[in-house]
């Protein structure tokens, strides 16, 4: 075999809907990818729950990139209603590659089976978050037609400084 030939195989991979053997797995990277504070989504974490409960309440609208038939990538997201509101969104939560494979269009193929389940299932508009510093998320959704930055600032408070979490949690 030519070695362009092996590589045109090495780099094929099959983007399908997550299934529930893939829930180690997509968990196990996303554990790589989102660790400690490095980059994390707006109010949400990554850990075992989050995965299970995106996989048990959002099953259309969550997708892996396999090759070999080993996880490379997940993208994991849902359709928001809003209450008094006729419009769908699609919320795209997490979008996540392998650093091997990265930049090799895992994360657009990804990102545009997401987008058609979608518009399948009638979202006019797609909403991203992401930490500001992340230049390589920043210039992906760009790429991908997203050109409507709206700022949000987001605070947090440690409440355990607060004198009424002080006076609940006295020994
Ligand atoms: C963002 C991410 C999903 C992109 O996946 P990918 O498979 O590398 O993306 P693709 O190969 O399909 O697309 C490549 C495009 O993404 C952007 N990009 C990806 N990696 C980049 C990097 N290291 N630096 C700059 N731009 C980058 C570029 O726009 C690039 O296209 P261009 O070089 O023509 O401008 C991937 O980098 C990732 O998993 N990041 C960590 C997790 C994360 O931050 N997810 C997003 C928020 S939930």
């Amino acid at each position: 075999m030519s070695h362009t030939i092996h590589h045109q195989a090495a780099n094929e991979f099959d983007i399908r809907q997550m299934e529930i053997g893939d829930l180690a797995a997509v968990f196990y990277l996303g554990e790589r990818l989102f660790t400690a504070d490095k980059w994390p989504a707006l109010y949400r974490t990554w850990d075992e729950y989050e995965v299970v409960t995106f996989f048990a309440s959002d099953t259309e609208t969550c997708f892996v990139a396999t090759r070999n038939e080993k996880v490379i990538g997940f993208a994991l997201g849902n359709v928001i209603e809003k209450e008094n509101s006729t419009w769908r969104y699609g919320y795209c939560v997490w979008l996540g590659v392998d650093p091997e494979v990265a930049q090799t269009g895992v994360g657009s193929a990804l990102f545009t089976a997401m987008k058609e389940r979608f518009i399948d299932l009638g979202a006019r508009m797609i909403l991203v978050d992401t930490d500001a510093n992340n230049e390589p998320a920043i210039r992906f959704f760009k790429k991908h037609g997203f050109d409507h930055e709206n700022k949000h600032v987001y605070l947090s408070m440690n409440l355990t400084h607060d004198q009424e979490y002080r006076q609940r949690h006295k020994k």
